[in-house]
């Protein structure tokens, strides 16, 4: 009864929180979340084959892990032997969790938001984003893919689009990736599908590989 209580204040909250669309409160509901996420998916390897077929086309040698959450795709950076791993959060808990779940790796971890990265342009061989650009607000979308394309040379995403995209929400938004790529000069060089368990709802998310043109 008391839990019950409890988590429909906390529900309560969060939704104030989110409606709110101020940057600070946003981020603090994701400091909120960390831990949920990974209890509920921070151990999920649905995409690591994909991963794979991505790291061998791209042979990244200095990589981005944009919105990182607790490390769930370390391991498969630790088995490609990646030299340089940057991985950024705006939750202060969620990069706890990486280190603490990843004590031994050797990573350079930033909090910060994605507009605010301070990188030369073509930093990085690869950017990684999985479920985070579809937290970003429309009003902010273009800023934060300017910002990406800027700093990396290719750029794979696991985002919302027509395959997985649940409805309405105050926290996953559906955006116009190919377009918004399109107009930093990035085009798709590959994309595919990940068929996810049958007890989730999020099934066949769509994965596509950008990569700059010259
Ligand atoms: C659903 S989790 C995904 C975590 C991880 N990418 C994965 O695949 O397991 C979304 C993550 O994006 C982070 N995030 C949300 N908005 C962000 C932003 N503007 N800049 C950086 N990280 C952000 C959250 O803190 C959270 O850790």
């Amino acid at each position: 009864m008391i839990k019950k209580f409890y988590y429909f204040v906390v529900n309560q909250i969060m939704t104030l929180i989110l409606k709110s669309n101020i940057s600070f409160l946003r981020n603090f509901y994701w400091n909120l979340s960390a831990k949920m996420i990974d209890d509920n998916w921070g151990n999920s390897k649905n995409d690591y084959a994909v991963l794979e077929s991505v790291f061998k086309k791209v042979a990244p040698k200095k990589i981005i892990d944009i919105g990182c959450g607790s490390g769930r795709a370390f391991p498969l950076y630790k088995s490609f032997n990646v030299p340089e791993v940057y991985a950024q959060d705006v939750s202060k808990i969620a990069i706890t969790l990486c280190k603490e779940k990843h004590p031994e790796f050797k990573c350079n971890y930033i909090l910060s938001d994605i507009v605010n990265l301070k990188f030369e342009d073509d930093t990085f061989d690869l950017a990684l984003s999985t479920r985070v650009l579809a937290a970003v607000l429309a009003e902010n979308i273009d800023e934060v893919i300017k910002k990406i394309t800027s700093i990396s040379k290719y750029v794979y995403i696991n985002e919302m689009s027509e395959t997985d995209y649940l409805g309405a929400s105050l926290y996953w938004f559906k955006h116009d990736y190919d377009a918004l790529f399109e107009k930093y000069n990035f085009k798709v060089e590959d994309t595919g599908m990940i068929v996810v368990g049958q007890g989730d709802k999020q099934q066949n998310q769509t994965w596509k590989l950008y990569k700059k043109q010259s």
